[in-house]
């Protein structure tokens, strides 16, 4: 007997994003989340450095603007930038509202105030964190408040498949409207039918499409995949983030070692003990995350080292441990006193600067379907983003889909008749071998040819591989029942075609995006957006539906 479900707004995704627009409309609307795993799985659990926002005397909104824009190779939208960063500080006192446990200070004067570290292009200190738990102290809180709200319902162990839009349903007459989701129960195996008069795609980023990345497993792009098949456009998915500093240990899953470590007086070492850094940027470990991460590759590649090396030894180990207690904790669980040694590191998949494109309210070009949060593209970010404006960004963006969800819910609304998901025409795949081995050719040449630094040849190369899979992985989709890891990789898979598409279409090297072809930037043609917009393949489709 097919299963549906009905809510005012359906979130899928439980991290910051998610869990602060829930938390926002619970009172007027029922919520239901929608987790791939556990709750907490999602990046915002494992961030670290801290939220950016303009909390002291000598900073101001100004300066965090022209940072940002810096940072972002001139592609930010100021407009957005402007909207994010003055929304910082309400965002950090809701927060401190909720509880969440951020560091403080006692100053000469007795009072006590947030603590406020530094990263990457940041010309002042303004991240407010959890000393290095950040993403962990706000889940805890959001989740902790939402689970306690009579009108949000959690759904764990569920992953979207694909939007229900009034287009694909066939309802002509209407401009396209999302109207729900079909969401796979991983755990009776049943694809169920979630109808919502709001859906909002808090899915977070892509990195998984890397074969070394600082993310967990779940981001593989679904949100991104999702839209671009219900008909939105998407922007900038040649900009991916390489952060420069992950553990190099080989039972290490790239573990992040943060950026604030930089931060607080962290140097970058080449093997034989020597800083370089300030060859590549007078910024030296501070500059930009694009810069810092092209070095590290660069030195590497000029050496044949497996690594290089981040010492924040000179620092006194009583301001280590209580700065830094979960990085000093996981390094001495591999052998690495961070007190007394530099820590081996590496570049890693970090975040995905592009996304579904949005305007101010989180809004995408189908009525009642926001994006927010790492899956959207706001235009805040251009070309790089400036660390710790990513958690600003989930906050910012779920206040303002906050209120324009509420400012609707009480309008009339008619809902449509929603058909069932159709598994008639399909068996349960005897060969699942495909699937993981697609995911790891997929993966390995993403981070081969589709890596910091690219070639037209290497991007060619990606595409035809991309081609492949899609083809397989299309007759795969049609014939087998899904699973999770199909799901996934047909993401995944999609948004690598999204990525190198952009790549290609950018001939010139701009914040993450660097051509060997094209060194320079080419600020006369290309100072713009990538944006891709979907072809029509209605008849195409691949959604399995009942009429
Ligand atoms: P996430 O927190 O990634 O959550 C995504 C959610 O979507 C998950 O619950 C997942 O289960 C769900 N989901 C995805 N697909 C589906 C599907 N198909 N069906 C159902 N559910 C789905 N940024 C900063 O600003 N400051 C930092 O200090 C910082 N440190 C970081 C450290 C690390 C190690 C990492 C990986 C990232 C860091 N970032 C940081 C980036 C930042 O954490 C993320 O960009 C941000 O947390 C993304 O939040 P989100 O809510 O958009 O998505
Ligand atoms: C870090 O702590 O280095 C991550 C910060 C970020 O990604 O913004």
């Amino acid at each position: 007997m097919p299963i549906t479900h009905q809510h005012d707004v359906l979130i899928i995704g439980g991290g910051a994003a998610g869990l602060s627009l829930a938390l926002r409309v619970a009172d007027k609307c029922s919520v239901a989340i929608i987790t791939k795993g556990p709750s907490k799985d999602g990046s915002t659990y494992y961030a670290q450095g801290g939220m950016s926002a303009v909390l002291s005397d000598d900073d101001s909104f100004g300066s965090h603007i022209e940072d940002t824009i810096n940072v972002g190779g001139t592609l930010s939208n100021e407009k957005t930038v402007k909207f994010v960063i003055e929304h910082g500080p309400e965002n950090i006192r809701w927060m401190q509202e909720l509880g969440v446990p951020f560091s403080s200070e006692t100053f000469n004067s007795g009072k006590r105030e947030l603590h406020l570290t530094r990263e990457g292009g940041h010309t002042h200190r303004r991240v407010v964190h959890a000393a290095d738990a950040t993403g962990k102290a706000m889940s805890d809180t959001l989740e902790n408040h939402a689970r306690h709200h009579d009108n949000i319902s959690f759904f764990e162990h569920h992953i979207a498949v694909d939007l229900i839009t009034t287009e694909k349903q066939g309802y002509g007459d209407l401009s396209n409207s999302c109207i729900g989701a079909y969401i796979l129960n991983k755990q009776s195996n049943r694809v169920e039918t979630f109808q919502a008069r709001f859906v909002v795609l808090a899915t977070g980023g892509a990195s998984k499409v890397y074969l070394y990345t600082s993310n967990p497993d779940g981001s593989t792009g679904d949100g991104i995949a999702m839209a671009w098949r219900a008909g939105c456009s998407v922007s900038n998915m040649e900009f991916n983030q390489f952060h420069p500093t992950c553990l190099y240990h080989p039972e290490a899953k790239s573990f992040l070692i943060s950026e604030a470590i930089r931060g607080e007086g962290g140097k970058l070492l080449l093997p034989d003990g020597k800083q370089f850094m300030h060859k590549f940027d007078e910024r030296g470990e501070l500059a930009p995350r694009d810069i810092v991460a092209r070095a590290i590759d660069h030195e590497m590649k000029r050496l044949g080292a497996p690594c290089v090396y981040l010492d924040i030894s000179h620092r006194s180990p009583a301001f280590i441990a209580s700065h830094f207690p979960t990085i000093h904790e996981r390094c001495l669980k591999f052998g690495i006193d961070i007190t007394k040694e530099p820590i081996p590191v590496v570049p890693a998949a970090h975040y995905t600067c592009g996304g579904v494109n949005t305007d101010l309210s989180g809004k995408t070009e189908i009525t009642n379907l926001y994006a927010i949060g790492e899956t959207a593209h706001t235009g805040l970010h251009g070309s790089n983003r400036m660390a710790s404006n990513s958690l600003l960004e989930c906050l910012v963006f779920s206040q303002s889909t906050a209120n324009d969800i509420l400012s609707l819910i009480d309008k009339p609304h008619h809902s449509q008749q929603i058909s069932n998901w159709d598994e008639s025409r399909v068996t349960d795949s005897d060969e699942d071998v495909v699937i993981s081995h697609n995911w790891d050719e997929l993966r390995r040449f993403m981070w081969d040819y589709v890596g910091i630094v690219r070639t037209n040849k290497r991007l060619e190369r990606a595409m035809h591989r991309v081609s492949l899979l899609q083809h397989e992985i299309d007759e795969y989709y049609s014939n087998f029942r899904i699973s999770s890891d199909l799901i996934e990789l047909r993401n995944l898979t999609l948004v690598a075609e999204l990525i190198i598409r952009s790549a290609m279409s950018r001939k010139e090297s701009r914040g993450l995006h660097f051509s060997l072809d094209y060194p320079e930037a080419d600020e006369s043609t290309m100072a713009r957006d990538t944006v891709l917009r979907p072809q029509q393949k209605s008849n195409k489709e691949k959604i399995k539906i009942i009429k």
